[in-house]
């Protein structure tokens, strides 16, 4: 039975088309069952809506508090029979009370080679430090913003003509490629969150 995820976005949405993309193979282990933005008419809404995926729009200004938004959130999850959690460019940080009861369950995609680079303007902190390489990392979600464990990065080249953009392109790439490996890995226990670090099924 394929594990029912949701995933949450706030903008674009190509890393959840690249989701979208992969769960259409039948043999994929995991099913869109709902998307949800925290940003009304956020271009991600679209391409659920063109997949026939069920959207919630919960804007977080509707609500009088961290807690109240998440809760909202664990509710629609419930509903809809969610088992994991995809977050794909959502800019909203969780209450420790919803990210310690999905913990296991709830992963990220970040545009960086975690631990470096946390946070905002991330492509700008890699080219200003000068590294040759940078790339994205899936990482479970703790409390703690973009240090939850590590589940699988990719690497790129960083050229020594790349602006943000063109960084930023690069690594959207292998993004593309490596979210939906890694939710592949989580829906099929390939991977488990134990004692605060990821492990691998033999
Ligand atoms: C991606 O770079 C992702 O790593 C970061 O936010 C961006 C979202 O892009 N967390 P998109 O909405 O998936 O196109």
């Amino acid at each position: 039975m394929s594990a029912r995820v949701a995933v949450l976005i706030s903008g674009r949405g190509s890393n959840l088309q690249a989701l979208i993309n992969a769960c259409a193979t039948p043999s994929f282990p995991a099913k869109i069952a709902l998307v949800i933005s925290n940003v009304s008419g956020a271009e991600g809404l679209r391409k659920a809506e063109r997949a026939n995926i069920p959207t919630q729009t919960l804007p977080h200004k509707n609500y009088d508090g961290r807690e109240s938004f998440d809760a909202a959130i664990d509710a629609a999850l419930k509903d809809a029979n969610i088992d994991m959690i995809c977050l794909a460019g959502f800019m909203r940080i969780f209450s420790d009370g919803f990210a310690r009861k999905w913990q296991g369950k709830i992963i990220n995609i970040h545009p960086s080679l975690l631990p470096a680079f946390k946070g905002m303007h991330v492509h700008r902190q890699a080219l200003k430090a000068g590294v040759r390489i940078s790339g994205c990392t899936v990482h479970y979600v703790v409390p703690e913003l973009d240090s939850g464990p590590i589940i699988a990065q990719a690497a790129v080249p960083v050229e020594h003509d790349d602006t943000e953009e063109t960084l930023a392109a690069r690594i959207l790439q292998a993004e593309h490629r490596l979210y939906p490996a890694a939710l592949k890995l989580l829906a099929e226990s390939g991977v488990k969150l134990e004692n605060g670090k990821a492990v691998f099924a033999r």
